[in-house]
């Protein structure tokens, strides 16, 4: 969603902020603009509708110079995509520019009195009411920005980064956060601003996370002061971030989401470093010997997510089931927030996601802290707003995820999941030496096996093609591997935007089952595990309706190889380890229907990489 980046120092600025707005676009946009002050202290404000390069075309007969500037990419919610809309947006009298990134819930009353007052509006964004707020408080009140934005801010309901360029001050930005992310990189005499480290880990790796209801004051020369609404001084702490600028990059890859893809077996390798030892024959995760009881004490686990996460969630279920024998509701966050849920102090929450940003899990985690439950973080992204309001957690490691589609995050999360329900039960005692055992010889295997399944790429490439002109598809799993349905689907219709469910396979009897004919192509995950009967079952009923079958089997398979119509064989795994193997190429064959369609695979329309909005 919408990314801000900004600049004071003494370079120039239209370049880093360029550039910082495309380390951003992996998070999802359909506008951008940037506003700068040059030498002689005029304020340009520069807007397109489109992707940043667009923005780029539009600025090169403009002038951009000046060492001090901010830029947005816009994700629209408050009215469509088009120029007027793009940040940044003008105080009326045109000295404030101003980016945002949330929403202004009570904007209709401001604006309703800034209309009376005699203020005009130029587009239909929240934002634009916040900066024309901010001028209001100025002329009104005739104070400095500073106490301007501190006040404006107690007036509005709702969530924000912001950043504001005042042309008067031509060097000072003033950057506000409650809610939605906002980074600042301190370089030497120089300062960046960011929705994430992405931008600013090519200048400086000493980094500030602005913390809710604070504004940083960043003056150019000057030591940044951070303050509350009440003027009250902060101490920011300065952290060091470990981002490469590698790890931006595509690598040779055509997409992020390829790399991504062909990452995962480094990441899980990386994801498990220092948390099993082969050697002892044990799991150790930091947040289990630290808070122990707490979480052995749990009565119930909730696990709160969002889309690829809350998959990996279900997953989760029955891991922490059938190895610690405590039940487990898996909760999609959004509904969680707004519904009043029964929790308990002995409940455990765990909250789940790639970018530790996204609303609606950060709400939901927050009520259930403050119903007394214990919160335990699995996030990827160091630093971000979700890790912060935990108790405790766990990093899935698997660097920067980049394509908009979840790929590695996933694996790396089913990952945590797997090793903290092994931590738990072995010191539960509800699972057995053996299996625990088994399961841990088992996953150092799993790097190499997924090699194994990535060497089919091109294997799976080809068969996606038969996909390219399909309107429907049904993906089909039971178990471990139902989960892994729903997630091949929605990398499906994430990326290609070809309409795909993902169904427990029995449960297809009960409505799917109407849909399929011989143009309906049904992807099975068929491996070999305690639940292989019954889906060889259920492939016959959609084979008895002439529905195609794409299986995935373990190989060696005999039987389901000779009803399927497509078959791509996997190494075998243990039952709870196969949504680490089985989900592997269903991304690539998610991928590679997008790619046969020209679709734009790591920027797909509409969606967002960090959904920092409700
Ligand atoms: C967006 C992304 C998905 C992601 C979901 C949850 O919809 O496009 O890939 O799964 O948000 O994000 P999170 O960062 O919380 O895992």
């Amino acid at each position: 969603m919408c990314g801000i980046v900004g600049y004071i120092g003494n370079r120039e600025a239209f370049p880093i902020l360029m550039k910082g707005l495309h380390r951003l676009e992996y998070r999802g946009y359909d506008s951008a603009g940037v506003a700068l002050i040059n030498s002689n202290g005029e304020l340009g404000v520069y807007k397109a509708k489109g992707k940043v390069s667009d923005l780029e075309t539009f600025v090169s007969d403009k002038d951009v110079t000046g060492n001090i500037g901010i830029a947005h990419t816009r994700w629209a919610t408050h009215g469509e995509p088009c120029q007027e809309n793009a940040h940044p947006h003008y105080s009326s009298n045109g000295r404030l520019a101003i980016i945002h990134n949330g929403i202004i819930e009570n904007y209709m009353e401001i604006k309703k009195h800034l209309i009376e007052c005699g203020f005009i509006f130029r587009s239909d964004t929240d934002t634009e009411v916040l900066v024309q707020l901010i001028q209001y408080v100025q002329d009104t009140e005739n104070v400095s920005l500073v106490s301007a934005v501190q006040l404006a801010l107690k007036q509005v309901i709702g969530a924000y980064a912001i950043a504001v360029l005042d042309k008067e001050q031509p060097e000072q930005i003033i950057a506000a956060r409650k809610s939605s992310p906002l980074v600042i990189g301190i370089g030497d005499d120089e300062y960046f601003l960011a929705s994430d480290a992405m931008p600013i880990v090519e200048y400086t790796k000493r980094v500030i996370y602005v913390e809710d209801d604070t504004i940083a004051v960043i003056r150019k020369g000057d030591a940044l002061r951070i303050l509350d609404l009440n003027n009250v001084e902060h101490n920011p702490e300065v952290k060091h971030v470990e981002l490469s600028i590698g790890q931006l990059e595509k690598g040779g890859f055509p997409h992020f989401m390829l790399k991504e893809i062909f990452e995962q077996p480094q990441c899980i390798a990386n994801c498990m470093k220092g948390r099993i030892s082969q050697d002892l024959g044990e799991v150790k995760l930091s947040s289990v010997i630290d808070y122990k009881e707490r979480l052995l004490g749990a009565h119930r686990f909730i696990i709160l997510a969002c889309g690829t996460s809350w998959h990996a969630g279900l997953i989760g279920k029955y891991l922490l089931e059938s190895m610690c024998h405590v039940p487990v509701e898996v909760e999609y966050a959004s509904e969680f927030r707004y519904r009043d849920p029964v929790i308990t102090p002995n409940d455990v929450v765990i909250a789940i996601s790639q970018s530790g940003e996204t609303a609606d899990t950060l709400a939901a985690l927050k009520l259930a802290k403050k119903k007394g439950a214990f919160i335990y973080g699995i996030c990827n992204a160091v630093g971000s707003s979700i890790p912060r309001e935990t108790d405790t957690g766990s990093y899935i490691h698997v660097g920067p995820e980049i394509g908009v589609a979840s790929t590695k995050a996933f694996t790396g999360q089913v990952t945590v999941l797997t090793l903290l329900a092994l931590a738990l039960a072995k010191e539960k005692g509800t699972i057995s030496n053996v299996a625990y055992q088994k399961i841990i010889r088992e996953l150092d295997a799993i790097p190499e096996k997924m090699q194994e399944v990535l060497k089919q790429n091109d294997a799976i490439a080809d068969l996606s093609k038969i996909f390219t002109y399909a309107h429907n598809l049904i993906y089909l799993g039971r178990g471990y591997c139902y989960p892994v349905a729903l997630e091949g689907a929605l990398k499906l219709k994430e990326i290609s935007y070809i309409h795909a469910e993902g169904y427990p396979a029995a449960e297809m009897k009960h409505g799917p089952i109407a849909l399929i004919d011989a143009e309906m192509p049904v992807v099975v995950i068929a491996t070999h595990n305690t639940l292989y009967e019954k889906i060889v079952s259920n492939i016959q009923e959609v084979k008895a309706r002439k529905g195609k079958i794409i299986a995935l089997v373990t190989k060696g398979d005999t039987v389901v190889s000779k009803l399927a119509d497509h078959v791509i064989e996997l190494p075998s795994t243990l039952e709870c380890l196969d949504p680490l193997i089985t989900t592997i190429p269903l991304q690539l064959l998610g991928y590679h229907v997008a790619v046969h369609k020209g679709k734009d695979v790591d920027q797909p329309r509409n969606l967002a990489k960090s959904v920092t909005v409700e």
